[in-house]
C-alpha cells in the first residue's frame, strides 16, 4: 500500500457515524478521488502523515452537547488542509472554533429548499435554489469568526465557509441521493478547494495494485481460492498480471454449484487467461459428508471444513506456497472497525488457512467497494458474465435446498434455478437485481397435470434488489415474468408441482433461506 499511496490523491473521511462515512467515501470516489475512512479519535498527526489533500468530517447521530460527544483532534482545523464538516461535522467545527450551536429538541430529517447566498467555493456553478436533505438536530446559529454564511434554509444556516483557512461546513447531507447537487458540491470541494485532479480511475487502481502486489510477493507461490465470482476472479486476474506463473488458483467443485458453473469458470480461467488453475472435482466427498444433514448451520460447518481440507491437501502437494490471495473488500474492513478484518475474512472464506499454513495474505481490493471491483474487473478484461455476476454464497445450493442435500434434489434445483436466471436475463432484469435464484422447499403439495393427480415439490423464487447485502428489498418483478418462470419450472422440472414467490425484504428476512 505505501508505495501505491504516494501517487494517490487522498481525502480522509473522519467517521462520526459509520453509515454516513461510508456513503461520503463512495461519493468522493465517484469523483475519482481516493478516500479512506478513519475513526474520529485518530490523532491529527496520524491523519496528516497520510498527506491528505482534504479532510471531511462526517455526520453522525450525536449532539455536540451530548455526554461524551465525539470530537476529532482540533489540530486538524489548523493544519492548512481543507476541511469540510457535514452536519455533525459542521456543528462540531463551529463549536470548537467559537461559533454558536443551539441544541435542537427533536431530530428531524427531511427534504428542504436552500437558498445559496454566495456562489463561490462549494456552490460554484449551481443554482441559487437547491433541494437538499437536511438533518434538523443541533443547528449553527452563528458561525465562528472568519466564516461567512453561504447558504440558508428558511429556518437555519445551511452552509458556511472560511475560504482563507479553507474550512467549510454544510448542515445538510450532500452524500445522499436526495441532495441532487451533492456530487457537484463534493466536486467543488475536491477540485477547487483541495486541488484534486481526479486520478482515481480503474486503470490507475489496476496499475497501483499490480505494483503493490509485485512488491509484496518476494518469493514462493501465491495461492488463490477461485469461486468464479467477481471478487476472487478479479483478484486472480490481477495477481496473474502481477506475478504470472507464480500464481496458482484452486477452484473447488463441491457439487453445490449451479448449472454449467464449473465448466464456465474452468474455461474462462484456464483457456482465456492462461492462469495456472487446479480444478478439483470434490463432489463426492462433500455430498457424502452432507448426507442426512438437515440443519443449516451444520451444513455450513461441514462445507467449510471440507473446503479447508481440500485446499490444504492441494497446497501441500504443490509446495512452496507462501501467500494467499483473496478478495476482501473495503466494507469487510470497515465493518470490523479494528483493522483485524483480514483474519475475520480468511476464516469466513477459507477457514483459517493463513494461520494454520503460515501464509501471508494478499488482499489487493481491501480498499475498494464492490462497484469499484466491477470496474477493475472490466479493466482486467474479465468477461461480462463474471463482471456482472450476482453474488453466490460459498456453501452454494446447499443453503438453498431446505432439508437434506441429495443428488436428485440438487438436479431439480439446478434446473429450476437455470430457468429463473434465463427468464430474468431475457427480460432484462439480471443486472437490476442484486440476487435472483431458486430455493427448493421441503414442502410437497398436490397438483393436477393432464388428468393426473400429482404430488410434488415446491420451488420458491427469490429476487432482491439493493446495493449491498446488508439490506435488500424483494423485487417487484412483472407478473408476466413471474408467470413465465412458473410455467417453465412446472413444465420442465420433473417432480415440481408448485412455484411460490418470496415477498420478504432484508431485514427482517435474510437473502438466503438458510
Ligand atoms: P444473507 O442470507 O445473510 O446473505 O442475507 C448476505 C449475502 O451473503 C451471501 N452469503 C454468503 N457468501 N459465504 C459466502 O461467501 C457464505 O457462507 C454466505 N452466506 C450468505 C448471500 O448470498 C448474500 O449475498
Amino acid at each position: 500500500m505505501s508505495d501505491a499511496r504516494e501517487s494517490r490523491e487522498l481525502v480522509i473521511v473522519v467517521d462520526f457515524g459509520a453509515q454516513y462515512a461510508q456513503l461520503i467515501a463512495r461519493r468522493i470516489r465517484e469523483c475519482r478521488v481516493y478516500s479512506e475512512i478513519v475513526p474520529f479519535d485518530r490523532p491529527a498527526a496520524g491523519i496528516l502523515a497520510l498527506k491528505p489533500k482534504g479532510i471531511i468530517l462526517s455526520g453522525g447521530p450525536a449532539s455536540v452537547y451530548g455526554e461524551g460527544a465525539p470530537r476529532c483532534d482540533p489540530q486538524l482545523y489548523r493544519s492548512g488542509v481543507p476541511v469540510l464538516g457535514i452536519c455533525y461535522g459542521m456543528q462540531l467545527m463551529s463549536r470548537e472554533l467559537g461559533g454558536d450551536v443551539v441544541r435542537g429538541d427533536t431530530r428531524e430529517y427531511g427534504r428542504t429548499e436552500l437558498h445559496v447566498e454566495s456562489k463561490g467555493d462549494l456552490f460554484e456553478g449551481l443554482d441559487r435554489q437547491l433541494a437538499a436533505w437536511m438533518s434538523h438536530g443541533d443547528i449553527v446559529t452563528r458561525p465562528p469568526d472568519g466564516f461567512a454564511v453561504t447558504a440558508r434554509t428558511p429556518t437555519a444556516i445551511a452552509a458556511m465557509s472560511d475560504p482563507r483557512r479553507k474550512l467549510f461546513g454544510v448542515q445538510f447531507h450532500p452524500e445522499v441521493v436526495h441532495t441532487p447537487a451533492g456530487k457537484e458540491i463534493f466536486r467543488n470541494f475536491l477540485y477547487r478547494q483541495c486541488g484534486c485532479r481526479g486520478r482515481w480511475t480503474p486503470e490507475s487502481i489496476v496499475e497501483e495494485s499490480c505494483r503493490a502486489t509485485r512488491d509484496q510477493v518476494q518469493d514462493g507461490r501465491v495461492l488463490c481460492a477461485l469461486s468464479g465470482g467477481v471478487d476472487s476472479s478479479a483478484v486472480a486476474a490481477l495477481c496473474h498480471r502481477a506475478v504470472g506463473d507464480r500464481l496458482v488458483c484452486i477452484f473447488v467443485d463441491h457439487g453445490l454449484l449451479r448449472q454449467g458453473e464449473a465448466e464456465q469458470v474452468r474455461d474462462t480461467f484456464a483457456r482465456h487467461f492462461g492462469i495456472n488453475l487446479i480444478a478439483v472435482d470434490a463432489q463426492d466427498r462433500f455430498l457424502e459428508r452432507l448426507a442426512g444433514i438437515t440443519d443449516p448451520e451444520q451444513k455450513r460447518i461441514i462445507i467449510g471444513h471440507e473446503f479447508v481440507s481440500v485446499f490444504q491437501e492441494h497446497a501441500d502437494r504443490l509446495g512452496d506456497v507462501r501467500y494467499l490471495a483473496q478478495g476482501t473488500l473495503y466494507p469487510d474492513v470497515i465493518e470490523s472497525g479494528t483493522g483485524t478484518a483480514a483474519t475475520i475474512k480468511s476464516h469466513h472464506n477459507v477457514g483459517g488457512l493463513p494461520e494454520t499454513m503460515g501464509l501471508t495474505l494478499i488482499e489487493p481490493f481491501r480498499n475498494l467497494f464492490k462497484d469499484e471491483v466491477r470496474a477493475v474487473a472490466r479493466e482486467l478484461r474479465l468477461p461480462d458474465e463474471i463482471v456482472w455476476r450476482q453474488p453466490f454464497p460459498g456453501p452454494g445450493l446447499a443453503v438453498r435446498i431446505l432439508g437434506e442435500v441429495t443428488r436428485p434434489r440438487l438436479a431439480a434445483l439446478r434446473k429450476a434455478d437455470a430457468i429463473i436466471l434465463d427468464e430474468i436475463t431475457k427480460a432484462g432484469y439480471y443486472r437490476k437485481l442484486f440476487q435472483s435464484f431458486g430455493v427448493l422447499a421441503p414442502v410437497k403439495s398436490v397438483g393436477v397435470m393432464g388428468d393426473e393427480r400429482t404430488y410434488g415439490d415446491t420451488i420458491i423464487v427469490r429476487a432482491v434488489a439493493g446495493e449491498d447485502a446488508m439490506t435488500a428489498d424483494w423485487a417487484h418483478l412483472p407478473h408476466e415474468l413471474l408467470g413465465a418462470i412458473s410455467n417453465r419450472i412446472v413444465n420442465e422440472v420433473a417432480g415440481v408441482t408448485r412455484v411460490a414467490y418470496d415477498i420478504t425484504s432484508k431485514p427482517p428476512a435474510t437473502i438466503e433461506w438458510e
